[in-house]
């Protein structure tokens, strides 16, 4: 294999080049209209169920999907839930709202699948990543499982952003990894002078959402850089890991991710082995959320 040489000038030229490319796209996926009018109506105190309700009817294809999420193994409900009044019901606003969250992120982010990258993949990985990070987040009481969901679904978003964006790019990162045998993060740094960690927190912090989220996604591989945000990155990262530990879905990005000691001691693991059996508890939920996906897309 050549020898690559990484000069810290040239990637930082690139890395430049890439954040200004990244300032003036102004088409960045919105996020989608029917997403925002739902939101504007949760935080509304006095919004009512009715109010909910026929919005998210205009659509009936969210509505399917809404209840296919509510009646999956991530909410534990005892009994069917066959309407949206009824979700709201059982389960709340904000559930709801997170719920409507990553389904519009999943409408707003899909793009060709071609050569370099997968996208059913990409979205079934970050579908299942969200799941688990939500059981995760709730299990080991980390709080806000909701946040969680909506982190890990968005936590690789950069890779679809930079397929969407840079596609000759991209594909020269591609080449990179199966021709010299690079990882994909020194890919990345090698290319755009950044990786895909960094651009998806661009476009998150761009999209407002709170710090502890967009620390999640700018230090998912690395949760000891997170500082103050260490609970909820931990989470996304030990979520992420778990679809690649126990081969949930398909996605060669992932391969060369290791389990982070900080971000295990910080959710009270005191062994990997003891995180490893832990992990071998989610088979069965990634099961189910596999067969639920197939109705999402
Ligand atoms: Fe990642
Ligand atoms: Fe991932």
């Amino acid at each position: 294999m050549e020898e690559l040489i990484f000069n810290i000038a040239e990637r930082q030229g690139k890395r430049e080049k890439t954040e200004l490319v990244l300032m003036n796209i102004y088409n960045l996926p919105p996020i989608p209209k029917i997403m925002q009018e739902t939101i504007q109506l949760l935080d509304n105190k006095n919004t009512r169920t009715v109010d909910i309700t026929k919005v998210i009817s205009k659509d009936q294809s969210l509505v399917s999907k809404i209840l296919t999420i509510a009646n999956s193994p991530l909410y534990g409900l005892q009994r069917k839930v066959s309407s949206i009044d009824f979700a709201i019901l059982v389960l709340g606003f904000s559930e709801i709202r997170n719920i409507i969250s990553v389904l519009s992120m999943m409408e707003s982010f899909k793009n060709k699948t071609d050569n370099y990258l997968d996208q059913k993949q990409l979205w079934l990985h970050s579908f299942l990543t969200g799941s688990a990070c939500k059981r995760i987040a709730d299990d080991l009481q980390t709080g806000n499982g909701g946040e969680a969901f909506i982190s890990g679904f968005l936590h690789d978003m950069g890779i679809s952003v930079m397929h969407r964006f840079f596609h000759s790019n991209f594909v020269q990162v591609v080449n990179l990894v199966n021709n010299e045998g690079l990882s994909y993060q020194d890919a990345e740094f090698e290319i755009f002078g950044l990786d895909h960690q960094q651009v998806g927190y661009f476009l998150v912090d761009r999209w407002n959402f709170p710090k502890t989220l967009t620390a999640a996604i700018l230090h998912h591989h690395a949760p000891e850089n997170s500082g103050d945000n260490l609970d909820l990155t931990s989470v996304v990262h030990l979520g992420d890991f778990m679809t690649r530990q126990l081969d949930a879905g398909v996605f060669e990005w992932d391969k060369d991710l290791v389990l982070n000691e900080a971000a295990l001691k910080n959710l009270g693991f005191q062994s990997e082995e003891a995180a490893v059996k832990y992990i071998a508890g989610y088979k069965e939920m990634f099961e189910s959320q596999k067969e639920a996906a197939r109705f999402l897309s």
